[in-house]
């Protein structure tokens, strides 16, 4: 495995792939890979040519009151998780790499961007869309794999992917849980034990939520009742509970088809995230 760090090197290495008519799947990342990484990584290695991964904590994806500067940065282990899982260039930007002092190019995907994460994170999706444009330019890659945990920035990124032309495919891969359902993140790593278990509570009601979509029950009820149990659980405080139209993101309907259930929330402030799709 290569590890570079210069961007136009990146690019070079990019473009020499593709002229050995190579494929590249990409999994851009902010590292502490954890399992869910990996199953990026896995399918990455399984369906390409050559894999790429990137780690990069982007500054301007993070607000003022975020955990930028606290966010996991265990790099030793995270080189070594790319190596054992195959990958063949790890690419580790410097923020002076991507954003000069002069930097003043955005991308934002507007419509998709002003509800769920979007209200209490602002310009979150904005940053991530400007560095995910910024590394699909960098490696070029001919698929590219993001977490379904992120269900908004996945579709957002779709969007951005199509509105803008990039060549890449945009894969979304399925949450990968706990053994209690907890959805796995990086900032798990921010709970004690007990919360972690406690967690796990989260995953359930949006079990029993798919099974009452699936039977038709009315869909704010729905969303009274996620609340309900998620303020069961200590210390949370809930950002929001949405039920929306699994493409479009739309607001559902009580007819509409199938649905992403989608919840934030905090737990001993750490904010959690967590999704799923349901059909009638
Ligand atoms: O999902 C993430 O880890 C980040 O938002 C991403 C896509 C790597 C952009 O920084």
């Amino acid at each position: 495995m290569k590890v570079i760090k210069n961007p136009l090197q990146m690019q070079k290495i990019a473009l020499l792939t593709a002229k050995k008519g190579k494929s590249i799947g990409f999994v851009p990342t902010m590292g502490a890979l954890h399992e869910g990484h990996i199953s990026l990584i896995k399918k990455s290695v399984k369906s390409n040519d050559i894999t790429v991964v990137s780690i990069f904590v982007n500054p301007i994806q993070f607000g003022p009151k975020e955990d930028f500067s606290k966010y996991p940065r265990p790099i030793l282990n995270d080189k070594n998780i790319c190596k054992k899982n195959k990958v063949d260039f790890l690419f580790l930007p410097d923020a002076d790499n991507l954003y000069d002092k002069n930097y003043s190019t955005y991308v934002e995907v507007n419509k998709y961007s002003q509800f769920m994460c979007a209200v209490s994170r602002p310009g979150h999706f904005k940053g991530v869309t400007t560095v995910v444009s910024k590394l699909l330019n960098i490696v070029m890659p001919d698929n590219a794999y993001f977490g379904l945990k992120d269900y908004q920035q996945y579709v957002i990124i779709k969007k951005m992917s199509a509105d803008l032309n990039f060549k890449t495919k945009i894969t979304g891969c399925p949450i990968v849980r706990e053994k209690n359902g907890l959805a796995m993140s990086s900032r798990n790593k921010y709970l004690t034990p007990e919360y972690k278990e406690k967690a796990g509570n989260i995953f359930k009601s949006l079990l029993k939520a798919k099974q009452d979509f699936k039977s038709n029950k009315n869909i704010k009820s729905i969303a009274a009742d996620i609340k309900k149990s998620l303020n069961k659980i200590e210390t949370a405080i809930i950002d929001y509970v949405e039920i929306r139209d699994w493409q479009t993101l739309e607001a559902a309907k009580q007819s509409t088809k199938t649905v992403v259930i989608a919840v934030a929330v905090k737990i001993q402030n750490v904010r959690l995230i967590d999704n799923i799709v349901c059909s009638k």
